[in-house]
This record gives structure tokens, C-alpha cells and sequence, in this order.
């Protein structure tokens, strides 16, 4: 089986690298010349774990190639994915543009296909909202004089930094179709991936299909802005978020998964589609205050970041002048994908307040640089980046700003100040070192907490000032 992947970005390079190694020729059509020539050298044009491996290997064998020429692509194909971007439109509803540019180039295609050959499959594995792939059917049909094909809906649910892991095997692949053998050549293909375990190919009809996707983001958003929500609860009322997550989530029904508080989910794909969501609702009358909230919230919670490092400075002149550091750009660990990464607002943030920022990511650094230009500067390691700095803020939780040399960065930094965005840091040992550390959702300031715990009525911690942290700061605990 002939299969092309249109859209060589990280859904589409993963799922045409998955079917090559499981035996299949595939062919990656994109109109970025320049990612097309990095795959025929065998390099992934983006970061993912394991993707140019798996990439040279096929290429090795003989089973991936890649060209811009998209009708001989489609022409030959059995199967064609359509994996290009479907990126936030003006209106907050789902940009549709590269979809349907792909679909008027398939139809070309169609018309030219050999007249005994078998109808190809086309899948849309973008994330559409509701009625798209109908309508990609709709002029498919109209635009190929009504030649013959297959259609199917089959969205993507690979995480980046763990997408070939979760490609290989997924917990259940969704399929949208209407008729036997397009679900028929999809669970053939998913055979080598499904057949480990997991809930295997469900076949659903194509809209069940394409709504599974935005309410499965729109859930595991919905779980993030709560568990942010509450720790803003906890940070003002001397709760520590991480003992309580632990807490709500032995009880089965709520379960130990995605609810860590941190900076807000970021990415091409849980913003994006919790707005398609609340756009869908509006074009439809149906309300969806809820995922209004969790889009809300998500927005609120990097400005109130970028706020409580401000306000950590505001009784010393202010942020002018400061220098800041900044571990981690990408929205994530594990991928060089900076779209929509709470790091880059908040860099934008600090920077707007006159401070000085230098950031270091172990992979994101080139995309880092094309979004913030001039507005920061990136230093090729960790350490380096905090030299001289007044702060230091932890923005993704990268494996190796877990547990950092604490006595080295003291050195390095000017004041030993951390903002640990994402709750990762060992507390114990950076007040041991010395730090002031502000964490999300846990109390910073022990005496703050204790004044608030004491008190019938209790002021916010934030508003008695968050420096109080440096006491706790130049007093660790006994046993830390
Ligand atoms: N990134 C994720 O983690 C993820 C996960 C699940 C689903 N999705 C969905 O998958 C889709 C693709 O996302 P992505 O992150 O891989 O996007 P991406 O931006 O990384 O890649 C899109 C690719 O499509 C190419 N392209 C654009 N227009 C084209 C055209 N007319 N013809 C051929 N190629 C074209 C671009 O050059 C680019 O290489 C989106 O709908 C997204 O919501 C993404």
C-alpha cells in the first residue's frame, strides 16, 4: 500500500514514519521545500525523541521519499492523510485554508487517476471542527467530476515529545466512516500498533469522529485551568496545591492524570481547540461558558506569573533595569514546538517592564529566536543564562532544570531568587541553598501561610507582599 502524507509537520511526519516502519511506502508532500530536502537527508526538520532515527531508517529501506509534486503524489497514492495545520482564524474558529487547498489538489489528482485503479482512501487527520470532512467529501466529488474515493476521518491524538511512543501505541485509534471498507483498509493499516493492547480502532460515524477530538482537548484543558484555578485558592489561603492534588486524586473517581497546576497548557492544539469549540457554540446558539472559563483561566494564569515576579521587585524600583533568567521556552519538555508557550508571553511580559531577559531551552532555542528577536537574548546553556541574574523563573519542566546544581547557580545568579513555574524544583533543596523560591499554588512565605492560617478573617497572601519568601529562604527547614 502506496500511502501520502500530506503536511510534513509533526503529526504528518510521525504518522508517515510510524507506516513506513511497519512495512509501508510513504511519500510526504508539503509546500515547504525546505522540510522536504531535511527528510530525503534523513533529518527530521523538527525536534521530536526518536523521529530521525526512525526517519533515516526508512529512507535506508527504501520506503519514505518526499516531493512538492502533490498530483503524481496523489495520483499514486491508496491512502492520503491530511495532516496540514488548521491553526486559530480571526474569528477563533479553525483556519481552513491548507485543507482545502489539499482537497482541490487531491481532486485534480482524481481526475487523472487511471480509470481501473481502486478509489484511494482519503483521510483527514487534521482537527476540523464538526461537518469538514463532509464538506472536504462535498468538493472532492465536485471538483473531480465525480470521481470515485473513499473518505474518512481519523483524528490524531500523539503527544509531542512522546509521539512516536504514543503512535506505536495508542490507547485507541477513532476512525470516522461511512462505509465498510474505508473502515476496513484503516483498521488494516492501525493492525500492527493495536494489536498490543488499548481499546484498538473504533470505528465511529465521521462527525462522532471529529467531535471526539476537540471534546477530548477541550477535557484535558478543563483539567488543567481547574487544578490552576485551585492552586490560586491555595496560594491565597496558605494551602500547598501539590499536598491537595495528592489528596483529590487518590479518590478514583478523579484519578491521578493531567491535573498538574503550573503555567496553563499552551501548544498548537489544546488553545486552538478549546476557541473551535467556543466558536462552534456560537455559530450553533449552544452555550459553552464552561470552556469560556477554561480558556479564561489559561489566559490568566502566565499574566499572573509574569505579575507575581513583577510584584516580587515592585518595593525595589521596580523590574527596569533587572535582569531575568528563563529555563525552558518550548509550551513543552521534549519538543522544540514554542506555539503558543507560556515562556514567550511571559518573556514578552517582563521585557514590556523594562527587565532584561536572557532564556536558554535545550532544543527550542532557533524557534525561540524567531518569535522573540530582539526582545531577549538566549545563552547556549542553563548556567550561562543565569549569570548576573536578578531572577531566575522555570517556564517548562525540561528533565534537567529538575534538580539543578543549586550552589553553582547561587554563584551565578546576582540575588538567589527562583520562580518554579512549573512545581518542579525540590523545595528542601533550594532554601537550603539559600533561595527565596515561589512556586504555583503552595505557600511561599511560611509565616504569611501561618498568619493566614491563624487569622478569622484571612488576607490573601499576595497582598502582604510575596517577598516574605525570603525569610523562609534565609531559614530552611531542619530536615531540608
Ligand atoms: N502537533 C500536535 O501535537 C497535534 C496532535 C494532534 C493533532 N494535531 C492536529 O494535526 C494537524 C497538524 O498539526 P501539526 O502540529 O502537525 O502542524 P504543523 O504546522 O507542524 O505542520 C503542518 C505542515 O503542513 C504543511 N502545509 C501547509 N499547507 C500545506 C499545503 N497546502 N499542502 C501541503 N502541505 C502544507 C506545512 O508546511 C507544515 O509542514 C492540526 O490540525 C493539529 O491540530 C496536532
Amino acid at each position: 500500500m502506496r500511502i501520502a502524507v500530506v503536511g510534513a509537520g509533526y503529526v504528518g511526519l510521525v504518522t508517515g514514519a510510524c507506516f513506513a516502519s511497519s512495512g509501508r511506502d510513504v511519500v510526504f508532500v508539503d509546500v515547504d521545500e525546505g522540510r522536504l530536502e531535511k527528510i530525503r537527508r534523513g533529518e527530521s526538520p523538527i525536534y521530536e525523541p526518536g523521529l530521525s532515527e526512525m526517519l533515516r531508517r526508512n529512507l535506508d529501506a527504501g520506503r519514505v521519499s518526499a516531493t512538492s509534486d502533490a498530483t503524481r503524489a496523489y495520483r499514486e497514492a491508496d491512502a492520503i492523510f491530511l495532516c496540514v495545520g488548521t491553526p486559530t482564524g480571526a474569528d477563533g474558529d479553525a483556519e481552513l485554508g491548507a485543507v482545502f487547498a489539499c482537497a482541490d489538489q487531491i481532486a485534480e489528482a482524481l481526475r487523472e487517476r487511471d480509470a481501473g485503479a481502486a478509489p484511494p482512501l482519503v483521510v483527514v487527520k487534521s482537527t476540523v471542527p464538526v461537518g469538514t470532512t463532509h464538506a472536504i467529501g462535498r468538493r472532492l466529488s465536485e471538483r473531480s467530476g465525480g470521481a470515485a474515493f473513499r473518505l474518512a476521518n481519523n483524528p490524531e491524538f500523539l503527544r509531542e515529545g512522546s509521539a512516536i511512543g504514543d503512535f506505536l501505541r495508542p490507547d485507541r485509534v477513532i476512525v470516522g466512516v461511512e462505509d465498510e471498507d474505508a473502515g476496513a483498509l484503516l483498521r488494516d493499516l492501525y493492525e500492527p500498533f493495536t494489536r498490543h493492547g488499548g481499546a484498538g480502532v473504533m470505528a465511529l460515524d465521521i462527525r462522532s469522529s471529529e467531535m471526539v477530538k476537540y471534546a477530548s482537548n477541550a477535557m484535558l484543558a478543563t483539567k488543567i485551568s481547574f487544578i490552576n484555578e485551585i492552586a490560586g485558592l491555595c496560594e491565597a489561603y496558605g494551602a500547598d496545591v501539590e499536598a491537595v492534588r495528592r489528596g483529590m486524586c487518590a479518590d478514583e473517581r478523579i484519578g491521578p492524570h493531567f491535573l498538574f497546576p503550573g503555567l496553563g497548557y499552551g501548544g498548537s492544539c489544546f488553545p486552538k481547540d478549546v476557541r473551535a469549540c467556543l466558536e462552534m457554540g456560537r455559530r450553533a446558539g449552544v452555550a459553552t461558558e464552561l470552556l469560556a472559563g477554561v480558556d479564561a483561566v489559561n489566559r490568566r494564569q502566565r499574566a499572573r506569573f509574569a505579575e507575581r515576579v513583577a510584584a516580587r521587585f515592585e518595593r525595589e524600583g521596580g523590574l527596569a533595569g533587572r535582569r531575568l533568567a528563563v529555563w525552558g521556552v518550548s509550551f513543552k519538555p521534549n519538543t522544540d514546538d514554542i506555539r503558543e508557550a507560556p515562556a514567550v508571553d511571559i518573556i514578552r511580559a517582563l521585557a514590556e517592564r523594562g527587565a532584561g531577559v536572557t532564556y536558554f531551552d535545550p532544543e527550542a532555542e532557533a524557534n525561540a529566536r524567531g518569535a522573540l528577536g530582539d526582545v531577549a537574548d538566549a545563552a547556549p546553556d542553563p548556567y550561562l543564562a543565569a549569570v548576573g541574574a536578578d531572577a531566575l523563573l522555570l517556564c517548562t519542566e525540561w528533565d534537567e532544570f529538575t534538580s539543578p546544581d543549586f550552589d553553582r547557580l547561587r554563584r551565578a545568579m546576582a540575588r538567589p531568587i527562583i520562580f518554579d513555574g512549573r512545581n518542579v524544583m525540590s523545595r528542601e533543596h533550594a532554601l537550603a541553598a539559600g533561595f527565596e523560591l515561589y512556586s504555583v499554588g503552595r505557600p511561599d512565605a511560611a509565616r504569611a501561610s501561618v498568619e493566614v492560617r491563624t487569622r478569622a478573617v484571612a488576607p490573601p497572601v499576595a497582598r502582604q507582599g510575596i517577598g516574605a519568601g525570603a525569610e523562609l529562604g534565609r531559614r530552611p527547614k531542619k530536615n531540608g
